[in-house]
């Protein structure tokens, strides 16, 4: 069977550290790129949705492409629910067959982050989901703050240490220096603290907004521990500048196939590109 859950995912990527790349989408042309990079690298993958997603794609679609995932792909797959905000919308994804969550509360003060994350992993743990948690606040990259005011945001590694032994949680985002959407300069990562925080947590961890952040960077991260790494934005930009450049020359072209088929190749391209630097080529 190639559906799995994230966390044998990511265990394998801990034990023979690579990275797995977590790849968001919300249409079939994104889908389809993604498993077929995954396909023509051999390599593991997880897709993502978002509650966004789920709201756009509808709960009965998505279960469709669930039984698919189950039947017809041949490399190890894992389905997330990126950012899951509730109980609610955990449940959502779980009832549909998703195999990983994410519950994130990490807006919230400590103990009740430990607390909702808690009440989720004994929920999912029951019908053998794993689940991701958030500690620290990843911004996006549209939201303005001072170096100072940002690195407070950033995960304590104590702190992490804590949340996880008292959560039981599988997998953990941890706040670094990444931030979600384009970068306006180049993001600078806390790999210090990267250091100490995988010295003190067992298990996996989980870089968000790594869209724009250089490869070598997050090879490095890689070797310090980051076993997930969430790209989005730069699906996003590939296919949209693609759509646009093929819109440009065939003005007239009203078939979707057209245009949404090169802007789909594009996506491949970039999902071929990072799973290659992420290291798990080769590892379905
Ligand atoms: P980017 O959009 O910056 O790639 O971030 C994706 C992400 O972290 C999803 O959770």
């Amino acid at each position: 069977m190639s559906l799995v859950t994230g966390d044998v995912l990511l265990k394998r990527a801990m034990e023979g550290k690579y990275g797995v790349g977590a790849f968001n989408f919300n249409n079939l042309e994104f889908l389809q790129a993604i498993l077929e990079a995954a396909k023509e690298t051999n390599s593991p993958v997880i897709l993502q949705v978002s509650e966004g997603g789920m709201k756009y794609m509808g709960l009965s679609f998505l279960e469709g492409i669930i039984k698919h995932l189950l039947y017809k792909v041949e490399v190890p797959v894992a389905i997330h629910l990126d950012h899951g905000s509730s109980l609610d919308a955990v449940l959502y994804a779980i009832r549909i067959g998703f195999t990983s969550v994410m519950i994130d509360a990490s807006k919230r003060p400590f103990d009740e982050n430990v607390n909702i994350t808690r009440e989720v992993v004994k929920i999912a743990h029951t019908v053998g989901v794993s689940v991701e948690a958030e500690l620290g606040k990843i911004k996006g990259t549209e939201e303005h703050v001072e170096v100072s005011e940002r690195e407070a945001l950033f995960t304590d590694p104590d702190e992490a240490a804590k949340f996880v032994e008292l959560t039981e949680v599988d997998s953990l985002a941890v706040a670094i220096g990444t931030a979600h959407g384009i970068y306006k300069g180049e993001p600078k990562l806390d790999f210090d603290r990267l250091y100490d925080i995988k010295r003190k947590v067992g298990i996996p961890l989980v870089l968000h907004g790594a869209s724009g952040v250089p490869l070598d960077d997050v090879r490095r991260a890689i070797s310090l521990g980051i076993c997930k790494i969430n790209i989005d934005t730069d699906l996003r930009v590939a296919f949209r500048n693609k759509l646009a450049e093929v819109l440009s020359i065939r003005r007239d072209e009203i078939d979707p196939r057209k245009f949404l088929g090169p802007a789909r190749d594009a996506v491949k391209e970039v999902v071929i590109e990072k799973i290659k630097a992420f290291g798990s080529e080769g590892r379905a």
